[in-house]
């Protein structure tokens, strides 16, 4: 008889609390259409997205995160997706320059509740996304592009948090935001760990993907279709769509626990857990 060992026992998995940015999505709608996922002739209901919003935020308050709030902004749709309104790491903010004139008030509304909550806020020159399309792992950030981050932003953003930035070309439209095809789950230098889906990048950034990460967890066509990437990972915990079931027994055996939430009308503007939120790696005051 053989006996398969989990390449990782769960022990080696270690929670820590997470201090996130949301945006309630009282004006959550789709009127326009920015990404293959979004069509305006297919209606939406406001009062569910807030309520399985609701549940999300819930969540992460049952795992110990500390959530704070963005007020929402009438006219502005896609708020709800708060991942996209800038990178903060330690007390540094840099702001989201957003491709699309629909989205692009929020870069501003997003800077100001920055240095609101008194980090120093850089304001991007070229046009990024935020952590729609840069994720810090280890000692570098990750960063995408080719469907909107522009790669003039990925220089930026290693001039202002002076970290190496890869990058990493996305080639499917449905997947046109690097958190939608890539999930960071170990992000502790000498641990890192990331699950992605092969076929959402270019032969070269796959290879650079596959060197850097031989131990990565690559998920299914159907788990990434229904947005499983689009997860948020505590080190332990991993928040991920409830019907990416193939994903959440790679999960398990990898030593993790999946935690299965229902966005799906998040979905219907092409969204899911990890878009509607934002890391707050540090705020003034808090140390974690
Ligand atoms: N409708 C939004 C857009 O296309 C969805 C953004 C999703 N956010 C994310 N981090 N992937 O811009």
């Amino acid at each position: 008889m053989t006996i398969t060992a989990p390449s990782t026992r769960a022990t080696d998995r270690i929670a820590t609390a997470m201090t996130v940015l949301m945006c309630r999505p009282t004006h959550f709608t789709v009127n326009y259409r920015i990404n293959p996922w979004m069509d305006p002739d297919c209606p939406t209901d406001t009062g569910r997205a807030v309520t399985q919003w609701e549940h999300l935020r819930e969540t992460y308050r049952g795992l110990g995160f500390d959530v704070r709030e963005i007020a929402p902004i009438a006219g502005l749709p896609d708020m709800v997706f708060a991942a996209n309104g800038g990178l903060v790491i330690d007390d540094v903010a840099y702001t989201a320059n957003f491709h699309f004139p629909q989205r692009q008030p929020e870069g501003p509304a997003y800077g100001a509740w920055f240095a609101s909550a008194g980090l120093t806020v850089h304001w991007a020159q070229f046009v990024n996304e935020g952590e729609g399309d840069f994720l810090p792992i280890g000692d570098v950030i990750l960063a995408g592009h080719g469907f909107r981050t522009d790669t003039a932003s990925h220089d930026e953003a290693a001039r202002v948090f002076g970290r190496e930035v890869v990058p990493l070309r996305l080639v499917r439209p449905e997947f046109y935001h690097l958190d939608t095809a890539l999930a960071v789950l170990d992000r502790r230098p000498g641990h890192e760990h990331v699950a992605y889906l092969p076929g959402a990048f270019s032969a070269a950034s796959l290879a650079e993907l596959r060197r850097r990460f031989p131990d990565a967890i690559e998920v299914s066509e159907a788990d990434a279709a229904v947005f499983g990437l689009n997860a948020v990972c505590d080190g332990l915990h991993v928040v991920t769509a409830a019907a990416a079931t193939g994903f959440h027994a790679q999960l398990r055996d990898h030593g993790y626990t999946p935690i299965g939430v229902d966005l799906t009308e998040l979905l219907l503007g092409g969204g899911g857990a990890k878009c509607c939120t934002l890391e707050l790696r540090s705020v003034p005051g808090k140390e974690f």
